[in-house]
């Protein structure tokens, strides 16, 4: 195959910027702010972010999920734990965390430690969900080789008639909360000066750095 150039593909930033004077002393204030405004500005899946995650081999994967709920308590995403990012967390529970907000000009990363959320918790979220994903997360033994299309489906229909509306949490599905280290927010700026703005936990506080773009 050809290869396929997509170096002249370039646009600017010039939203806005991001100053120390501005920016909140908490990085889950300045988190809040920057979501808010992702979803004022009714950008699509905005709480989708990449989670990074690095397994036992040493190597890096990467997926997209959801983000359900975050504060000081944590960033919480939900998934089956049998799954490639399930295992990779269970052997290195450190995990990173990405949103880009491109009608913004953003981009946030968060940096830290997971853990499973507690069965409580996995279970209030589980009945939140539609009663067909939460057969879904029963019929998909997620990231395992599957025969065919017609497997999954047949799949999904008999835990459908087993299961009925009534549902209950599988034993292997949950979520993981992150507790974050590090916080970078990043604002696109007119000829590539972008502002970086790091947060990094320093036992009670958070220590403010500017990186260079
Ligand atoms: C917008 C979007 C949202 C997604 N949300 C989730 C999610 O919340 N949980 C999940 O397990 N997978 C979600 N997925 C699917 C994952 O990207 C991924 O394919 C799946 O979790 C398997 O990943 P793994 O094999 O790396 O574990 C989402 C995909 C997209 C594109």
């Amino acid at each position: 195959m050809n290869k396929h150039e997509l170096a002249d593909l370039r646009r600017d930033f010039a939203v806005g910027g991001l100053s120390e004077s501005d920016i909140a002393a908490n990085p889950f204030e300045q988190f809040a702010v920057w979501m808010n405004d992702a979803l004022k500005a009714d950008i699509i899946d905005a709480n989708a972010m990449t989670v990074s995650t690095v397994g036992e081999d040493g190597r890096p994967s990467v997926r997209v999920v959801l983000l359900k709920y975050y504060g000081e308590e944590g960033f919480a995403f939900f998934t089956n734990y049998e799954s490639k990012k399930g295992r990779d967390l269970t052997a290195n529970p450190f995990a990173a965390m990405h949103f880009f907000w491109p009608q913004l000009d953003r981009q946030v990363a968060v940096y830290g430690r997971v853990e499973k959320t507690s069965r409580e918790e996995s279970e209030k979220y589980f009945k939140s969900r539609p009663v067909d994903s939460r057969i879904a997360a029963w019929a998909s033994a997620q990231s395992r080789v599957i025969e065919s299309r017609d497997v999954l489906d047949k799949r999904f229909e008999e835990y459908k008639e087993q299961f009925g509306h009534d549902v209950p949490l599988p034993p292997f599905w949950g979520g993981f909360r992150l507790t974050p280290e590090r916080f970078e927010f990043w604002q696109g700026r007119q000829n590539r000066l972008h502002d970086r703005i790091c947060y990094q936990q320093d036992g009670d506080a958070w220590t403010i750095t500017r990186l260079s773009p």
